[in-house]
């Protein structure tokens, strides 16, 4: 299969640009900078992309790539970083700019390139670096300007190397797919040849060559990312894996037995459910903290899931459901507030002194790509569909002290409120729907009498990917069945009120 190798300079827009290929139906590799040229398998190797980085060339320790990689007669393409090194090296110039060029900007197209078959000849592009190119090296011409660039890409044809100064893979450049298009399929000659089916081939066989005939362990919540990870596992490996789900008390209705259906008995996964939803309700008992009851619940979720990995038997790998977003959200941790306002949100994140060696199939793939296995696995909508469901489940959505009489109110009305979505066609359509219930009683009347009685709270929100987020205005007859069947069928409720609150300034979770 022909590919594309990507070179990363650690630009964190590096998976970006793997998907993007992808997207044009073509297989690529991401290897290390530094990777030498030995060791890189050429065969199929029909082009090169070098890409940001935060780096400066004339850096002391500028992240440098094996300078023969000009000498193998395949295109090369420069992104950012990527351009300037390959200025850097072939002879131009890079300089320190004045200011950091960030944000979006227009290029204008000098003349045509194969780069750009298609376009128009002004573009929306997305910038975000610091140096820049001030002369070129010999061989090469400008093909496009921007307001802030006379080199903002620039071409040696001949030689079929390319440099864009901006980012042709983020979503702010919105034709940016097109040109990555006409680099991989016009410009290397690359086959349309990467599928889904193509992926789950590939990475049955690494995952078979990794753990050969040992045994490996999988953490199953239901959501979408373990269970795809579960139907791959099974595919690559039969009866050699073990999933474990744990019932910690939390979870929504009729959970336990449809997991236990679909992957015990329609897909034949050996899977241990262990029911700990006593431990965890006693140890919440008296909680009212938000971050206090997200701590205890991931505490106890590893003590439970060690047990119940100790009664399963010796494994030396455990496999997790980690997609790529994962990855850079724990890698940026540090300088991203953002993930300091709740305490972090994986609750099947385990111990670092495990003694296991990871399994993450998934690790590259963005969250519709994911979606795309699952479907392609034939795991049902329902599954490849789901709505995010947080790991401290229910804990967050039942505010202040949890007791199992409250859960039982929130679970019957969230219940309510996904079957009505479902029904109504909503609940594809929306990042997320959901009841929540509040810690104080209100006055009604029922029938002839007086009510005190719980608050339910529904919350509708759609959003990309979770970190921004608004109210859906759903139809008002909507919104009215399912107040009214949440006071019909939920004993325990007389009010229901909708959330209004956009995120910023409101998150999703009320906890
Ligand atoms: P917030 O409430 O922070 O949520 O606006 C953003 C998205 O993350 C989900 N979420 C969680 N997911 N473990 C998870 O796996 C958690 O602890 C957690 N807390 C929130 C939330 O449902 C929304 O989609």
């Amino acid at each position: 299969m022909s590919k594309i190798i990507i070179l990363d300079f650690g630009s964190q827009y590096t998976q970006v640009i793997a998907r993007r290929v992808r997207e044009c139906g073509v297989y690529s590799e991401i290897l290390h900078h530094k990777t030498p040229l030995s060791k890189i398998d050429l065969r199929e190797t029909r082009g090169i992309i070098l890409s940001g980085g935060p780096a400066s060339v004339y850096a002391k320790k500028a992240p440098l790539p094996d300078a023969r990689i000009f000498s193998l007669g395949v295109p090369v393409l420069g992104i950012c970083y990527g351009l300037q090194l390959m200025a850097h090296l072939l002879g131009g110039k890079v300089e320190k700019g004045d200011s950091r060029e960030y944000g979006e900007g227009i290029l204008n197209l000098k003349g045509s390139s194969k780069l750009f078959t298609g376009l128009p000849k002004s573009l929306k592009i997305w910038n975000s670096h610091g140096d820049r190119l001030t002369a070129l090296p010999p061989g090469f011409k400008t093909v496009a300007v921007s307001d802030n660039s006379p080199f903002a890409a620039v071409e040696d044809a001949k030689r079929r190397f390319y440099g864009l100064q901006f980012h042709p893979e983020v979503a702010h450049t919105p034709k940016g797919l097109r040109i990555v298009s006409n680099f991989v399929l016009g410009i290397c000659g690359c086959k349309k040849e990467w599928t889904m089916a193509s992926f789950i081939s590939r990475t049955c066989d690494a995952i078979r060559g990794q753990v050969g005939d040992g045994r490996v362990i999988l953490g199953l919540s239901g959501g979408v990312d373990s269970s795809v990870a579960a139907a791959l596992l099974k595919k690559a490996i039969g009866d050699q894996l073990v999933c474990i789900f744990v019932n910690n008390g939390l979870i929504r209705k009729n959970e336990n037995e449809a997991v236990q259906s679909l992957f015990g008995r329609h897909m034949n996964i050996n899977l241990k459910c262990v029911d700990a939803s006593k431990e965890f309700l006693k140890l919440l008992k008296g909680v009212t903290d938000p971050e206090k009851k997200r701590k205890v619940i991931g505490t106890e979720f590893i003590r439970v899931f060690e047990r119940a990995r100790k009664s399963v038997g010796k494994a030396r790998f455990l496999a997790q459901g980690t997609l790529y977003p994962d990855v850079i959200e724990s890698v940026a941790i540090g300088g991203n507030p953002a993930a300091l306002i709740k305490s972090h949100h994986n609750v099947g994140g385990l111990p670092k002194d495990m003694d296991f060696e990871l399994v993450e199939p998934l690790r590259q793939l963005f969250k519709d790509e994911v979606r795309k296995v699952g479907e392609e696995l034939g795991l049902p909508k329902e599954i490849v569909w789901r709505q995010p469901f947080p790991g401290p489940g229910l804990a967050v959505r039942c505010l202040g002290e949890i007791t199992a009489e409250k859960l039982r109110i929130l679970r019957d009305a969230d219940f309510v409120v996904l079957d009505e979505m479902k029904q109504s066609g909503w609940y594809y359509r929306v990042w997320q729907s959901f009841a929540v219930l509040l810690p104080c009683k209100s006055v009604g009347v029922m029938g002839d009498e007086r009510s005190y009685d719980f608050t339910i709270a529904v919350r509708v929100v759609e959003s990309q990917d979770g970190m921004t987020a608004d109210w859906v205005k759903l139809p008002y007859d909507l919104l009215g069945r399912i107040s009214n069947r949440i006071i019909n069928e939920v004993r325990g409720v007389n009010r229901v009120v909708f959330d209004i609150t956009s995120k910023p300034p409101g998150t999703i979770e009320w906890e």
